[in-house]
Parts: C-alpha cells; structure tokens; sequence
C-alpha cells in the first residue's frame, strides 16, 4: 500500500483476548446453531440466501435467487413481488396490533413520549400515503426527497412511499440547502417533503427555511419542485420564520384532515424495483446516490435484524443513529420493523440536558438492545463516564458501528454501559452495502474488543494487496478488503451512473468486464483491514479520499469545493486530523490567490462557507492559510505531510519536493 495511503491509517491498537457473551444472553439468542456457517458457504451459494427472503411476506413468490446476466448488477430473488410498507406494518397487525412500534422521546424532557402501537403506525402510513398519491401525485418509480429530522413524521414518509412504490431519498436534516438541493437535482425528485422546526440541544431550529434554499438550489441545476409539504412539530402551529409559498407550501397536518381514515392497498412491486436512494460521500465532490433494492435490502436488513441485533418481537430496541444514514434506515425502521419490534426514535443530542439523559431514557422505556457509534460512546463516556450505575436499565446487546473503536473505549461500553450483562457486536459495514459485512454472531462467538469479527453468514471477506494477491490470515500485514461474493443487500448501481459503480466499486479487482460469473466480480469496500489468524477483521480506515467525522461519513474533496467558492483562495486540502471524541475531524489547509493577505476574518469565512455548502457537521477544526502547499514535482499537493504535521507526527523525508522550504514554514504555523 502507498505511502501517501497510509496516511489516513488510523488503528494502532493490537489484538486483544476474546472475552465470551454472558450466558443469559446466549440461551435466548436468535441464532446459536454453528453450522449456520456451513449453510451459507460458497458452495451453498447463492441458494443459501433462500433464508433470508423466507423471512419476508412474498405476494409473489421468486423462482430466480441470483440473476447475474447484468454483472455486476446483481438481481437477487427475480420474479418476485412484494410490498415493504406491507412487510413492515400490515402484516404485524394480527398479533400485535396493540403493541408499540415507535417510542418517540422528543428532545425537550417535560415532552411526553409519544407510543405509536402498529395500529397507529398502520393509520398514519396510510393517511400519508393517501396523501401523496392523492395529493401530490406520487405513483411507483417517482422519486420523492425528504430532508426530515429525527421525528416519527420520518419513517412514517418513507413507508408510505414504500407502500406506493415511490422511491425515497432522505437527505440527513443536518445537510445544508445546498447538499440538499444537489440531491433534490440529482434524484429528480419534483416533491420535497420537511418540516417547519425541530429540537437539538434546547432550541427549535428552523428547519423549513433550509429547505426553502434546497428548491432554489435544485431550480438553479434545472429541476424544478412543485410541491414542498410540511410537516408542523406541533400541528396547527407554524413554527418558522420562513414564507409559506402560495400554491407550492403545503402543510402536512391540514392535508391529512381530508384523509382521514383513509387506507392506501400495498402496490406489488417487483422484488428488484428500487426502495429508496441513500446518497453518500465518494473520491469526488458530486455525492452518489445507493440505490437499493425493495425485496434484496429488505430481506437482508430482516435477516441481520433478526440474527445479529438478536431482535424478538418482545425487545425494546434503541438504535441511536439519525434515520437520515444508511444505519437508521437499515436498523431503526425497516429492520426493527419488518421484526415487529419496538424501535426507540429520540429526537435530540445524547448529552442534553446532562449526561444522564441517555439511561434515563433506557430505565423509563426498559430498553434491552442499545445501537450506537464510538463518537457517541466516547462523548457520554467523557460527560459522565459514571452515570449509567445510576440508572435501572439492563441490556441485553449493544452494537458499535461506524469508526473503529478503542479497546479502551470498548471495555467501558462493556463493563459501564453493558454492566457486564450484554453482547456486544462491532459491526463493519457502509451505505453501499445495506446491512452488516463483519460481526460476529453474539450468540456463537466470543466479542475481541477493537476487531468487528469475521464476515457474517453469506459474507465471504478477502483481503488483497495492490496487486491482487491475497493476503493470508495472521499474515499482520493490511491491505483492502473486499468480499468475494455478492448479497442480496448490495446496492445494485449508484443512480444513473453504472460507470462510476463499476469502476469505483470494481475497477480495482475486476480482470474481466464481460464477465458473468460472480467469482470475478469481489466487491472492494474501500476500506484498509487486517485479517487475524482467527478470521477476525480489523478496520483500519478509509484507503480513499473519504473521512469519518464522529461516524459520519464525508468526502474531503466536497469539504474543499466548499472551501473555492471562496473568492480569495486559490487551493484547498483536508485532511483527517485525529481527535479524542470524534475518531478524526476535517483540518483544512488553504493557500490564497496573489493580493490576498490571511487573516482571522478570512478563515472564518471559509470555514462559514464549508459549513453554509455542506453543513455545519463538515465545520473544519481549523482552517490553515498557508503560503504554499507543500507539493510534487508533478504538482500534487501532498497531503500526507500535512497530516503529520496536524496530527504531530514524524514529517519524513522531504526532499523529493518541489518546495520543500514550505513545509518548515508551515509547520511553525500550525505547531507554533
Ligand atoms: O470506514 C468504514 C467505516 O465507515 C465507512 C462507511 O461509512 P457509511 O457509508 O457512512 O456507513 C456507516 C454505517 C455503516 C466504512 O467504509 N466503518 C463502518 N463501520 C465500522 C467502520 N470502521 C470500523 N469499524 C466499524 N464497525
């Protein structure tokens, strides 16, 4: 691997002991039977997969399992006809019609919290589907973006666009007009459903004005909006400053008066039709939009719900993620809800008011299964590293994702969070995968804190060198990790760009681009690992220009567009400088155009712009306004250094530069 890769390396932790799931646990797991790995080995493949779409209410049943005419865009469970809205909500109503699906906990702690039974959720899916095929004219394959926060109006939109077939692309509420309106452009989408305001750290953020710039964005690039429905926090009341456009602004509350009672009949769709677009950050500034699929993702997320989240109907389960990323769509609604649980949604920021909030919640709502990433388990750690001994809650099963997680960091979760009473799964996966690659199973094998585990069932991880040679097991040597086999929760393409897919995705491993045969297709995540002698992965990092902010997932040349639309500067680079709570933030470095002297105002101003284009979670940690980059010959800014010299590592040897006098400038600047 490169050097200038292995600049984003940020795991320097060793192989840890096992430590076992606690016997409680184990006697009522889902799955504990260990051939479970035998059934899903390549030779079973892709039959194997049979017991993940068996999960799922079929109105037409499949007869093809894996069709790889079109590689590698895979159709899995081919002739099938389904509906998810269906899955989720209709077919939970015989036995459990009275039981919560969503425990909404709005942010400000004198809110009741609100219990939607299966049957509310069922009344509300249809009324709001009514609405939109209705009302606003939604039928199957349109696409719909939604840029809500974390309210239950959010997975009550998107299953009543699953119900009718439409495809939905939620855009994370904390993007700003302009990422939304891209999205908005990119997807087509003619209907943008929001909402006028919503609670983060005790105050009610106008979020209806944000989604006023995204249809002037989306109108710029060409694609005009003719229907902005609003959701109201408190119906009846308005709570934004912004204009209600006459003949485009809708408020959903009024809508919904005329269809009351209303019920919308699932539309069949075909298994391989598209369920929703989740975009996310790649090697170039313009975001890419996963499409996945309704019958594939559907079963998959079922499946790895059921089998690694350890979901019974019974559990109160709390995935603390934002519905507005791949892990919310995936493991708070569609998974959780196809296993008829019940799905916590908070509102708010963990710490608010006080660090105890977090278990307070847990104790009242008797939560059991706990989901969440190491930025949050290190921010609660920090504010109140002995609150959750105050509180009377017991977890079953706790789940990391998103960023690599400290050994130290783990064993609180474990011994402070967990109490020593739950499993924990580390599980590794991304947006283009749509449910978990590597974890292990919490009832089968022993947790390895800092490791997420093997490739789950049906997940056949590999690791190859840059030249295709695959790295051994215990070989202590990292290299990129891809999976040999394709899985019914694999995005199918990135929308309306099969050449991006195939390149980004496969242009790497791939020797034979007519191939048909899945062997030749493995899939490369983009990610660096370490494969231990016991199968267990251990993730390094993103290999691409890709960074993980708090587990949020960013693209560093997005970050730098932002930074050019500032007149004054001439070139841009982030970089990932590592910080305590948040894994590695954005640090970005500037050089100006000739006239142009650095000052405090100016770099607020860039970093008010990255913030104003992306949002405020891409807000660089500093923003550095250098003389020159430091550069090759060949005139690529080597950002390598500038890591080192953000995160106070060793420069190395910089004589090969064309400038290498730059580099000692820079450094006394940013090191002092
Ligand atoms: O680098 C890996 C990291 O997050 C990336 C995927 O980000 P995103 O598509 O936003 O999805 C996040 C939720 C799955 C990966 O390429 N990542 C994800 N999970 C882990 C992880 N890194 C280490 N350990 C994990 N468990």
């Amino acid at each position: 691997m490169s050097e200038e890769k292995s600049a984003h390396y940020s795991v320097t932790w060793q192989e840890e002991e096992y430590i076992h799931p606690p016997n409680d646990f184990v006697g009522q797991a889902n799955l504990t039977d260990p051939k479970i790995f035998e059934r899903f080995s390549l030779e079973n493949f892709p039959e194997c997969f049979k017991e993940f779409a068996d999960l799922l209410d079929w109105d037409q049943y499949w007869h093809t399992t894996l069709d790889t005419s079109d590689a590698p865009c895979w159709k899995w469970f081919v002739g099938g006809k389904i509906n998810a809205s269906y899955n989720c909500v209709d077919r939970h109503l015989d036995k459990y019609k009275n039981k919560t699906a969503i425990h909404f906990v709005p942010e400000p702690e004198d809110e009741p919290i609100v219990h939607l039974t299966y049957q509310d959720l069922y009344r509300r899916v249809n009324e709001t589907a009514a609405v939109l095929r209705d009302f606003a004219g939604l039928k199957a394959g349109d696409r719909v973006t939604l840029h809500l926060p974390m309210t239950p109006e959010l997975p009550i939109t998107m299953l009543a666009c699953a119900r009718l077939g439409v495809i939905h692309s939620q855009v994370f509420a904390g993007f700003s007009g302009q990422a939304c309106g891209e999205r908005i452009w990119d997807s087509e989408s003619r209907v943008l459903i929001t909402i006028d305001s919503y609670y983060r750290s005790g105050k009610l953020l106008d979020h209806k004005a944000i989604g006023d710039v995204a249809v002037e964005v989306a109108k710029k690039e060409g694609q005009d909006v003719d229907k902005v429905l609003v959701w109201r926090r408190y119906p009846g009341k308005y709570s934004s400053a912004a204009p209600v456009v006459e003949g485009r602004d809708f408020f959903m509350d009024e809508l919904l008066k005329e269809y009351r009672g209303k019920t919308v009949e699932p539309v069949s769709m075909p298994a391989e039709d598209i369920l929703f677009l989740m975009y996310t950050s790649g090697s170039t500034g313009r975001p890419k939009g996963a499409q996945h699929s309704i019958g594939g993702y559907l079963a998959y997320v079922t499946w790895m719900s059921k089998n690694i989240q350890d979901i019974h109907p019974e559990d109160v389960y709390w995935c603390m993620a934002d519905i507005g990323w791949i892990t919310g769509h995936s493991f708070i609604v569609y998974g959780p809800l196809a296993c008829a649980a019940s799905s916590v949604i908070y509102e708010g920021v963990p710490t608010y008011p006080d660090a105890g909030r977090i278990w307070r919640i847990a104790e009242e709502l008797d939560v059991n299964i706990f989901h969440t990433s190491p930025t949050a388990i290190r921010q609660l750690r920090k504010a109140g590293p002995d609150e959750p001994e105050k509180y009377n809650y017991d977890f079953k099963h706790m789940t990391t994702v998103g960023e690599p997680i400290e050994p130290a960091v783990w064993r609180w979760y474990y011994d402070v969070v967990g109490k020593k009473k739950a499993a924990i799964v580390d599980t590794w996966w991304q947006t283009e995968t749509g449910g978990f690659l590597c974890s292990t199973v919490p009832g089968l094998a022993p947790m390895k804190p800092g490791s997420a585990g093997p490739g789950v069932p049906g997940i056949h991880p590999v690791i190859f060198d840059d030249e295709g040679n695959e790295i051994p097991a215990g070989a202590g040597k990292a290299g990129n990790i891809c999976i040999k086999n394709p899985w019914p929760g694999l995005m199918q393409t990135i929308w309306k760009d099969r050449d991006r897919f195939v390149s980004t995705y496969y242009g790497k491993y791939n020797t034979n681009p007519d191939s048909k045969d899945w062997r030749d297709w493995p899939y490369m995540a983009g990610d660096a690992a370490v494969l231990a002698k016991d199968g267990y992965v251990r993730i390094l990092g993103r290999v691409d220009d890709v960074i993980n902010v708090a587990g949020h997932r960013l693209g560093t040349k997005e970050i730098e567009s932002a930074a050019l639309t500032v007149q004054e500067v001439a070139e841009a680079a982030v970089i990932a400088a590592k910080d305590e709570i948040k894994g590695v933030v954005p640090d970005l470095y500037v050089a100006l155009k000739p006239g142009f002297e650095a000052s405090d105002e100016l770099a607020a101003k860039i970093s008010q712009a990255v913030s104003t284009v992306v949002g405020k979670i891409a807000r660089p940690r500093s923003v550095h306004i250098v003389p020159d980059m430091p550069k090759t010959r060949s005139g690529k800014i080597m950002r390598r250094i500038l890591a080192s010299i953000s995160n106070q590592t060793e420069v190395g040897d910089v004589t090969s530069l064309a400038n290498p006098d730059v580099v000692e400038l820079i450094l006394k600047k940013v090191q002092g």
